[in-house]
């Protein structure tokens, strides 16, 4: 297949880049600077800048991809700017679904997040709700439920609920902000039920989601875990004594089920084997 991978330089971009080119597709990978496009150029992608706020430089991409599929990665999280963010999430989605809908393309693999359900004690499948936002002021609810709602208005849009990040290049990875705030014994997490699922396995789903039917898949690995337990682990693993394990919301953790019956089985079933790939 011919495929677009819209931010190819992320951290689940660079890892699916060259998954998808070693399995023989044609690659196309955007970012918005050419000099970040280098290591994605090195795996055989073809690199094309591209800023996915701007409608017109969406069409370029597409133009010049021809693609059969895309792939959505686009998050603007490397420097926490949160409402940056939502922003990308709600016009960056609407313009890639709207340049794919001009060219007839109707598959696109989109990368959402796994803690947006209403509150809970058991892990929520696909068909949880979305939250009203755990604060106000908060526009993560409705950019999710936007990015959401785009991809799924194409007939065969996936939509893969990502949990919590962690792995090489991540904010919980060796160098990562989290990790370096978790050194002075603070861990600050979105909400108290967490799902986590490392970054390698998150890029393996991906590239099998090309082929999964239309709708919602969880993401995550199979060991739900309360702050309280995963928020000393992580604090002890980067060297630090743990001083304030805090949570802006109760949330709720995610059930892999669906993923599983997919074919899609996390190679790191849990956090807990060498906790955030720290040991
Ligand atoms: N589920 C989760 O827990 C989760 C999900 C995502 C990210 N994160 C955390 O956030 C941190 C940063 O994430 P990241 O490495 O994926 O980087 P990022 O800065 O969030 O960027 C992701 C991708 O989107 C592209 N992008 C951003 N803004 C764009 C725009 N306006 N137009 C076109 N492309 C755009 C980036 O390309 P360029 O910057 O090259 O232009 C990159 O390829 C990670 O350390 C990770 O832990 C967590």
């Amino acid at each position: 297949m011919r495929i677009l991978v819209a931010g190819g330089t992320g951290v689940i971009g660079s890892r699916v880049v060259p998954l998808l080119a070693a399995a023989g597709h044609d690659v196309t990978a955007t970012s918005r600077s050419a000099a970040r496009l280098l290591p994605a150029e090195a795996a055989g992608a073809r690199g094309v800048v591209m800023d996915a706020r701007d409608a017109v430089s969406v069409d370029a991409a597409f133009d010049q991809a021809q693609p059969d599929a895309v792939v959505h990665l686009l998050t603007d999280l490397a420097t926490e700017d949160f409402a940056g963010n939502a922003h990308l999430r709600i016009v960056g989605s609407r313009n890639l679904v709207d340049a794919a809908k001009r060219v007839n393309v109707s598959r696109m693999v989109a990368e959402s997040i796994a803690w947006v359900g209403e509150p809970d004690a058991v892990p929520g499948d696909e068909t949880v709700a979305i939250a009203r936002d755990p604060d106000s002021g908060d526009s993560l609810f409705p950019a999710v439920e936007t990015l959401e709602r785009e991809v799924l208005s194409l007939d065969d849009g996936v939509v893969l609920r990502m949990g919590l990040l962690y792995g090489p290049g991540t904010w919980y990875g060796r160098h990562g902000t989290l990790l370096r705030r978790a050194e002075s014994g603070t861990v600050e997490a979105s909400v108290r039920r967490t799902s986590f699922v490392h970054a390698d396995d998150a890029a393996r789903a991906v590239v099998m989601a090309l082929d999964w039917p239309h709708g919602i898949v969880n993401i995550v690995d199979d060991d739900p875990a309360d702050v309280a337990e995963w928020g000393p682990a992580l604090v002890w693993a980067a060297g630090g004594a743990p001083i304030r394990i805090t949570a802006r919301a109760q949330g709720r953790s995610s059930s892999n089920a669906k993923a599983s019956s997919l074919g899609w089985v996390p190679q790191h079933p849990t956090w807990r084997d060498g906790p955030f790939d720290l040991l």
